[in-house]
């Protein structure tokens, strides 16, 4: 490493009153100096007095903005629509629709070694959650006869390992061509002074820059243009958490093109006022997916003269984007912060501590983008039908909460089917898990139930696997 490099960086960042991070230099290993000089020179200036500006707002922020609901469109109205659901056959069976998952998360409440694709939750078969995903495009790909892509966004903390797992399982089935990685940007941590925090291998402590960061690294990754030369025009975004998601359903893809939206989103009614999940409104007249975080409790509360709750739907993070808005808006989305502990590295004489302090995390959130979208919509859509989100070990939205809402859906299609399913207290007894090449729906449950298989079932009298 020649020593002029390393006299411009540390010049550089001194004069931003960053001299913290060179204390202790000279006895500083070689790895920690190389790592640390390395991410230094690939933060951007600009970006970094980007977040420090934003920090300064964020803390003179009143939060005053005036809020107002959104109804979405009823899931019976968009679901009756045929005309939209021979659209998105239509656009299926072109190829111009493609599927992209987040996938770059840090999975911290789920305390899972691995990235969370890899996490094991069918109910019988313990197949990943990224296997599931596999299996529903699959299934897609047969049905409508056509190469569909996939594109996985990562961080470059599990770039790697994402990877690796696909390829150590043979793409699930899946072409390896029709199946693309991409890696996301990392933001610095800060201080809530802007001062810049070192990790414990010496580098910059950083975090992935928020699924929000997905439209940049379409762009920078070269995945948009591959998207383009490929016929793509929508996109369908889901987050890895999901296993329930309905992927392609030619119903939303459809609707969403006929009513010209550049981005549509999903949405479920809220259980509960005090229900952990962001809704939607406008904000200062801008359509918003809001923060359960940055929710009064009054207006959590609130009610309308009928009595109902008047923000009464959250997001799935299940939405469509027009490729065309999504290449347009270039990522420039608003910084979001949180502060939180982290375990940082603290250089001294003599090898240095790592201590936990309190710090900055900026993130980027894809729902902003719909702020800026022409015709943007909200589906209102069953939870039981599409969302059981893993997000924690035990609890809410866990590990338990997750498989049993697959076994749910599952029985359910069943019994639509004419099975019956014994029940206690609520649940089905028998685990039951159906593979997405098997069916995707109850409709497609029943034929089947009735071509595919060479015994017929009635009753469900043990845990059941229909492959
Ligand atoms: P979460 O908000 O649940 O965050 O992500 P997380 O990092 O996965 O989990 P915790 O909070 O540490 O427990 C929602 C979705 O957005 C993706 C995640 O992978 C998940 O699919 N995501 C989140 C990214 O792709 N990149 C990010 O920087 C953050």
């Amino acid at each position: 490493m020649s020593g002029q490099r390393e006299s411009r960086i540390i010049g550089q960042w001194r004069a931003r009153g960053q001299e913290h991070l060179f204390a202790s230099w000279r006895r500083r290993s070689a790895e920690k100096k190389k790592a640390l000089l390395n991410d230094l020179d690939s933060l951007n200036v600009d970006l970094y007095e980007h977040l420090l500006r934003q920090l300064h707002r964020q803390l003179s922020d009143t939060g005053q903005h005036r809020i107002e609901p959104i109804p979405p469109i009823s899931e019976a109205e968009w679901r009756e629509d045929e005309a939209g659901r021979r659209k998105g056959e239509e656009l299926l069976a072109a190829g111009k629709a493609a599927f992209l998952t987040v996938a770059g998360g840090q999975g911290s409440r789920l305390g899972f070694e691995g990235p969370k694709g890899c996490f094991p939750i069918s109910p019988i078969r313990d197949a990943s959650i990224f296997q599931i995903f596999a299996e529903k495009l699959l299934a897609a790909r047969k049905r409508y006869d056509r190469s569909l892509y996939w594109y996985i966004m990562t961080s470059p903390l599990n770039l790697e390992q994402t990877r690796l797992f696909f390829e150590s399982n043979a793409y699930f089935g899946l072409p390896e061509e029709e199946v693309l990685f991409f890696s996301q940007g990392l933001f610095p941590t800060l201080t809530v002074q802007g001062k810049l925090l070192l990790a414990e291998d010496g580098g910059l402590f950083q975090n992935p820059n928020g699924h929000g960061g997905t439209s940049a690294a379409l762009q920078d990754s070269g995945c948009l243009d591959h998207m383009s030369v490929r016929g793509v025009e929508e996109l369908f975004y889901f987050q890895v958490d999901n296993p329930l998601v309905r992927i392609p359903d030619p119903h939303f893809l459809g609707v969403h093109r006929l009513q010209d939206s550049q981005m549509s989103s999903k949405v479920i009614e809220k259980t509960y006022p005090e229900e952990k999940i962001g809704v939607i409104g406008y904000v200062d007249g801008k359509p918003a997916v809001i923060e359960y975080s940055d929710f009064a409790e009054e207006q959590m509360r609130a009610r309308d003269e009928q009595g109902n709750l008047l923000y009464s739907h959250g997001s799935i993070a299940i939405h469509l984007f027009n490729l065309d808005f999504l290449a347009s808006h270039g990522g420039r989305l608003p910084l979001h912060t949180t502060q939180k502990k982290i375990r940082t590295w603290i250089p001294e004489e003599g090898g240095g501590a790592v201590e936990e302090r309190e710090a900055i995390k900026f993130e980027m959130f894809i729902f902003d983008a719909l702020a800026t979208a022409g015709n943007p919509l909200f589906f209102e859509t069953s939870r039981e039908e599409e969302f059981a989100p893993l997000k924690n070990r035990t609890g809410r939205d866990s590990i338990e909460t997750c498989r049993q809402g697959m076994i749910n859906l599952y029985s359910r299609w069943l019994k639509s089917c004419g099975v019956e399913v014994p029940m206690r207290g609520g649940r089905p007894i028998h685990r039951v898990e159906i593979s997405p090449t098997f069916a995707w729906d109850a409709k497609s449950l029943g034929e089947s139930l009735k071509h595919r298989l060479p015994y017929t079932v009635n009753r469900i009298d043990e845990d059941t696997l229909l492959v």
